[in-house]
């Protein structure tokens, strides 16, 4: 060990703490606090993340970061751990204390705005706010710098070492693949299944989630199960991974598949090297990376037929007045069913990304100055006519319909579709590798994928940029390829169609 690691690591403690701390308190925000705790939790969590700005950005770290820069005696989780905190430790000190403080302002009062507009489809009241958050996120790429493509320092905080050059080949591959096949399927798929639309008792789909996240390799004694009107899952720190899913007023497969979804990212969070639980190292290197697991688990694994078919007599034996009659086949039909949606939430992996893909031209525009915010209603409109064949018919169900850029969040949506295509990659590589994979599903058996992750992504950490993980994984460069070619192949056997 270095002097100026040794100098260094309490450092990173103290970060970690803080973070953990910060971490917890966001969770017990959206799953057990009364709603009238809100203005004071929102006091006591700025506090935290200013005293861990400044810790961050003490120019103490700056001549550490300098010195092991300098030092060639690292190990690699070390190197790791330097590489990530100059870049975290730039753009923090790049960033003026006053922009910082304006955004998240901007951003509180444009949140709200955006709550009150949404409901009454009204874009002229959150126009303003939204005009003012995207001239300060530019502001923001400014000081922060960009080497082509002004988003770019947007989507790096999300998707590190990623450019829009790449995000913008990436889905014309994708729309130009997926083209001929959402085409095909959607002209095909008017089912209707009755029992999708049942009312299931809350209290036997909690039943049922608690017993499947365990099935699936979740470790509950390092880890909580609980419910939140929006799913989500958060590492506290070591041996505290929290997942949520929901129950209340929603059907069946919204509990099911939200609970294996989550149980991707937690799964990836457990099996983060206890050893480096400190370091930026130790963490999962992109949001990109972090969805890849969700969706696996959720899509290639919980919509697989031969999963498929070994669930439905287990939620037979709960729900057997609901779906006592459905057949596998129609089961697995139900679950892979298409549609054309205008609400990306509601979306189906087949037309998902199509939505990323609007986003993903709008805020392009808007970074590059070639769109007005009083321009993106019509924008948007035309854009799910192109992508979607369809038309919202109002502002809600259109461009108000995601809270993302009320919150300052832009350069963000790009990661799901990342996590969609990496996803159906490494699920490739994985079954080239194990030979059967998914005739094990068959036994509700999916140890040796969560072998396979553990020794090949999540045992990795942050060693490498997300991109170049992938690459090591994949053997060779990530192209949107195998998702094109995993839905090609689900829909063509669905839906008896030659595509
Ligand atoms: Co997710």
């Amino acid at each position: 060990m270095t002097h100026a690691w040794n100098q260094l690591l309490p450092r990173l403690q103290e970060l970690a703490d803080l973070n953990s701390t910060a971490a917890l308190l966001y969770w017990d925000q959206a799953v057990l606090m009364p709603p009238k705790g809100a203005a004071g939790r929102a006091r006591s969590t700025a506090t935290l993340e200013s005293i861990a700005h400044n810790r961050l950005t003490d120019p103490a770290i700056g001549e550490l970061l300098n010195e092991l820069a300098a030092e060639d005696s690292l190990e690699e989780s070390q190197r790791a751990t330097v590489r990530i905190l100059k870049r975290e430790y730039d753009r923090a000190t790049k960033l003026p204390d006053k922009l910082v403080k304006e955004l998240a302002q901007v951003t509180g009062v444009a949140y709200q705005a955006w709550t009150e507009a949404k409901p009454i489809s009204d874009f002229a009241a959150f126009q303003p706010h939204l005009e003012k958050i995207v001239e300060l996120k530019k502001e923001q790429a400014d000081a922060i710098g960009f080497e082509r493509e002004r988003y770019d320092a947007l989507l790096d905080m999300y998707e590190p070492g990623m450019t829009s050059t790449e995000v913008e080949a990436m889905f014309s591959q994708l729309t130009e693949g997926l083209a001929p096949v959402v085409d095909a399927v959607l002209g095909r798929a008017r089912e209707d299944h009755e029992f999708l639309r049942g009312e299931y008792n809350d209290g036997a789909k909690e039943q049922l989630c608690r017993w499947l996240v365990e099935q699936l390799g979740f470790d509950t004694e390092g880890g909580r199960l609980d419910t939140s009107p929006h799913p989500f899952t958060s590492g506290i720190g070591l041996g505290d991974v929290r997942q949520t899913t929901r129950y209340a007023n929603v059907g069946l497969m919204e509990s099911l598949y939200a609970a294996i979804h989550e149980t991707g990212h937690a799964l990836y969070e457990q099996g983060l090297p206890a050893e480096w639980r400190d370091l930026p190292a130790g963490q999962v290197p992109s949001f990109g990376l972090h969805e890849s697991q969700s969706r696996m688990w959720e899509n290639q694994v919980g919509r697989n037929r031969c999963f498929t078919d070994w669930l439905l007599p287990h939620l037979k034996e709960l729900f057997e007045n609901e779906l006592g009659t459905a057949t596998p086949e129609e089961f697995h039909r139900a679950v892979n069913q298409p549609q054309r949606s205008l609400i990306r939430v509601e979306a189906d992996e087949l037309t998902y990304n199509l939505h990323i893909a609007l986003r993903f031209e709008l805020e392009l525009a808007l970074f590059r100055d070639e769109l007005a915010v009083a321009d993106l209603p019509d924008a948007w409109d035309e854009g799910m006519e192109k992508h979607l064949g369809v038309r919202p018919k109002s502002h809600a169900e259109g461009v108000l319909q995601d809270m993302h850029w009320s919150i300052g969040i832009q350069g963000y949506f790009p990661t799901y579709s990342l996590g969609t295509l990496y996803a159906a990659a490494f699920f490739a590589k994985a079954e080239s590798e194990l030979d059967g994979l998914t005739d094990d599903f068959r036994k509700g058996d999916t140890s040796r994928l969560l072998e396979w992750l553990r020794s090949n992504i999540h045992s990795k950490a942050s060693l490498y940029e997300a991109k170049d993980l992938a690459e090591k994984v994949l053997g060779g460069p990530f192209s949107a390829t195998p998702f094109v070619d995993y839905l090609k192949d689900k829909y063509r056997e669905l839906y008896d169609l030659s595509i």
